[in-house]
């Protein structure tokens, strides 16, 4: 197959061949996988259903615990749930002690390899060494448990490093996407009250350097909360430092003892904060705590992955500032002792095949992506896949958001030479943990579906109205008892976690914002957000939040944000703009001014693809923006009704408007 395809001829053979496959509705799982597949009866999930807590207990008994839980959920007080609540753990000595206590200190926990080629490969006894000394350096810096410790850094080794450091001692820690910008980590610390920031000199992105801790200083100065930061010098970039404040990694941890015992946590202890986008500019603090996550997190990494820790190399290609980075490259995977890589750069940088040339060079066998990043392949074109030997592959997975069929296809037949199954795993920062997925040895996969709950999850698709199961349709999505790895609430707002999950239909059912189908056979097809939410590339950002930040442009009156269909990014940004005075439209000079504004706001990630210049907004009489009429007009959908607007002629503009952008190219 390999060199045949790499031809343009080649090509048009694949193209033939997935257009053919799409007429297969389901793929059993491989003959060969299931034969030594960890779950392969279908059992496990009558099983898990008739004794739910049971089954739960089981897997929370997999971990080690300091002392054992005998309460196993306390739902007093829906819907704050507690889990394993006499239990006592530490998700730290679960990731590091006791591997090293079985003799595994040996095995390589990561295979690191930086942008520019370095290699480290870090075992389970190097990181217990590291994490042990950091942890004493934090604590030599004042924190303790409780304290909130932020993190903003690459995907280098230091960042798992602080983030087990932190859980070691049961100071919370609240990690930031390195994409985003150094404002939105001023607010989330702000927030979070972050006694210390763990930072970086500088960052590498594709040869280049972006000054992070230059950046990082310009807006968080006057933060008083924030006592501490720790800078790790990792590209020797320039940066000053503040005394009395500002402290080098590696100096700290010469400096600190070696031995740190894990602290003996409650299984409530909360492990971190992880901020993420909802409905209002505001983003919201999601809390996991420590027995319930890591049993979620464990159970899902070893069954979803068939993960034989001895055997398998995992590769997650999320950042780790992402929760599938929090939950699939750092407490899944350490948890069970697995073997991982890390890469520190991007997807095309050195090259277009470097994903696939890290695959061969260290024995790849299980990897997990997002469809994004699928497209983006199929975009480049299977030379850069075949030129690379994947044998060592034996499972495939996606995450973030829908995938279309032909992706799935596409990632079947070319990097999965078509022998591997693909569990396409729907879930979301709040639960913490997979929720809906096919378990390779047992579920037939559909391309597009993430099929069925994971044992003892009961999701389920209702109606809109009064919360009744869809038997084969569409209706919302819902969560209708509560699961270990679930967000306990929002950081320091009770109230918000209760009304934007447990209000519409009742303290014991969660919403989860997305609308999904329910075929005949049971399978569930996610459609997509609901609420304000967009996801572009499996980046979930608020619409209010970009709006926010491109009305703080000082030539922007007014703003509406809206998740467009992209081919690439499954969603793109696109936000239409009224600006100050009598121009309506802006020049392309300003396009690109408020594409930069929003950068330097959020991240570069946030920015609009496309900005509609409008001298008004559809608004209802009560002056409530419809972005529903926005996302039509921008699908260049039929306008559903206009009669509630206050102005109705606005849109008759704005579809002028667009016509004419879509005749000029
Ligand atoms: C939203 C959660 C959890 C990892 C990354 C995203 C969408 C997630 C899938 C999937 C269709 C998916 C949903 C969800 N989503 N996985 N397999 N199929 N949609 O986490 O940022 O919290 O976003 O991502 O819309 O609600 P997140």
């Amino acid at each position: 197959m390999a060199d045949m395809e790499t031809t343009p001829a080649g090509e048009e053979t694949l193209e033939a061949k997935l257009e053919a496959m799409l007429e297969i509705e389901k793929f059993e799982p491989p003959e060969e996988f299931r034969e030594d597949a960890l779950l392969s009866d279908a059992s496990v999930y009558e099983e898990a259903e008739g004794d739910w807590k049971g089954w739960w207990t089981a897997q929370a008994k997999e971990l080690h615990w300091f002392k054992e839980p005998t309460e196993i959920l306390d739902d007093s007080n829906p819907p704050f749930y507690r889990w394993f609540t006499d239990g006592k753990i530490n998700a730290s000595y679960n990731c590091l002690d006791r591997h090293v206590q079985a003799g595994n200190g040996d095995r390589v926990a990561f295979h690191w390899r930086g942008e520019e080629g370095e290699e480290r490969d870090l075992t389970y006894a190097d990181l217990h060494r590291d994490v042990q000394r950091f942890a004493n350096a934090l604590k030599d810096l004042g924190i303790g448990k409780g304290d909130i410790v932020g993190i903003y850094l690459p995907m280098i080794p230091e960042v798992v490093v602080a983030m087990l450091a932190c859980a070691r001692i049961g100071a919370p820690h609240n990690v930031v996407f390195g994409g985003f910008a150094a404002d939105s980590v001023r607010e989330r610390m702000e927030f979070s009250e972050a006694k210390a920031l763990v930072t970086v000199d500088g960052a590498r992105r594709k040869g280049k350097t972006a000054p992070i801790k230059q950046q990082v200083d310009d807006v968080m100065g006057d933060l008083e909360t924030l006592e501490h930061i720790v800078v790790v010098q990792h590209t020797g970039a320039d940066c000053e430092m503040h005394d009395g404040r500002d402290v080098w990694f590696h100096e700290v941890m010469d400096k600190a003892d070696a031995e740190c015992p894990a602290e003996e946590l409650d299984a409530e202890h909360p492990l971190y904060v992880l901020y993420t986008s909802g409905s209002t500019a505001k983003p919201k603090g999601v809390v996991h705590t420590t027995g319930g996550y890591m049993t979620g997190v464990t159970s899902t990494h070893r069954y979803v992955f068939d993960l034989k820790p001895d055997r398998d190399v995992w590769w997650c290609s999320a950042d780790v500032g992402w929760v599938t980075g929090h939950s699939y490259i750092v407490y899944g995977p350490m948890g069970n002792g697995a073997t991982s890589v890390m890469y520190e750069g991007a997807p095309d940088y050195p090259h277009k095949g470097i994903w696939w040339e890290l695959c061969e060079r260290y024995g790849v066998t299980l990897f997990y992506t997002a469809p994004t990043a699928i497209r983006a392949c199929m975009k480049w074109g299977v030379g850069h896949v075949n030129k690379h030997d994947l044998s060592k592959l034996r499972l495939l997975g996606t995450v973030g958001e829908p995938i279309n069929p032909k992706a799935w296809l596409w990632y079947h037949m070319v990097v999965g030479g078509e022998r591997c199954p693909i569990v396409d795993t729907w879930w979301q920062t709040e639960t913490g943990a997979i929720m809906i997925t096919p378990l390779p040895g047992i579920v037939a996969t559909k391309p597009g579906s993430a099929t069925r709950p994971f044992p003892g999850v009961a999701a389920d698709v209702v109606d809109e109205r009064e919360g009744k199961p869809v038997a084969d349709g569409q209706g919302l999505l819902v969560l209708k008892r509560p699961w270990p790895a679930m967000l306990r609430t929002l950081y320091k707002e009770d109230e918000r976690f209760v009304e934007t999950y447990f209000s519409r239909f009742g303290k014991e059912t969660y919403l989860v914002g997305d609308a999904a189908r329910k075929d005949k056979d049971g399978y569930v097809w996610i459609i997509g957000r609901i609420d304000d939410v967009v996801n572009v590339s499996g980046h979930r950002l608020s619409t209010a939040e970009v709006e926010s930040a491109i009305v703080s442009h000082q030539l922007v009156a007014e703003a509406a944000v809206i998740g467009q269909s992209d081919e690439d990014s499954g969603q793109a940004i696109c936000a239409f703009v009224t600006l100050q005075g009598e121009a309506v439209e802006g020049s392309d000079e300003l396009v690109e001014d408020i594409r930069a504004h929003v950068g330097v706001r959020i991240g570069k990630f946030a920015r609009p693809k496309r900005i509609i210049w409008s001298d008004d907004l559809p608004k209802t009489r009560s002056g409530k923006i419809m972005r529903r009429l926005l996302r039509d007009i921008a699908d260049g959908r039929a306008l559903g009704d206009v009669t509630t607007l206050r102005d109705p002629d606005v849109m008759s503009q704005l579809e002028d408007k667009i016509k004419e952008e879509q005749a000029e190219g």
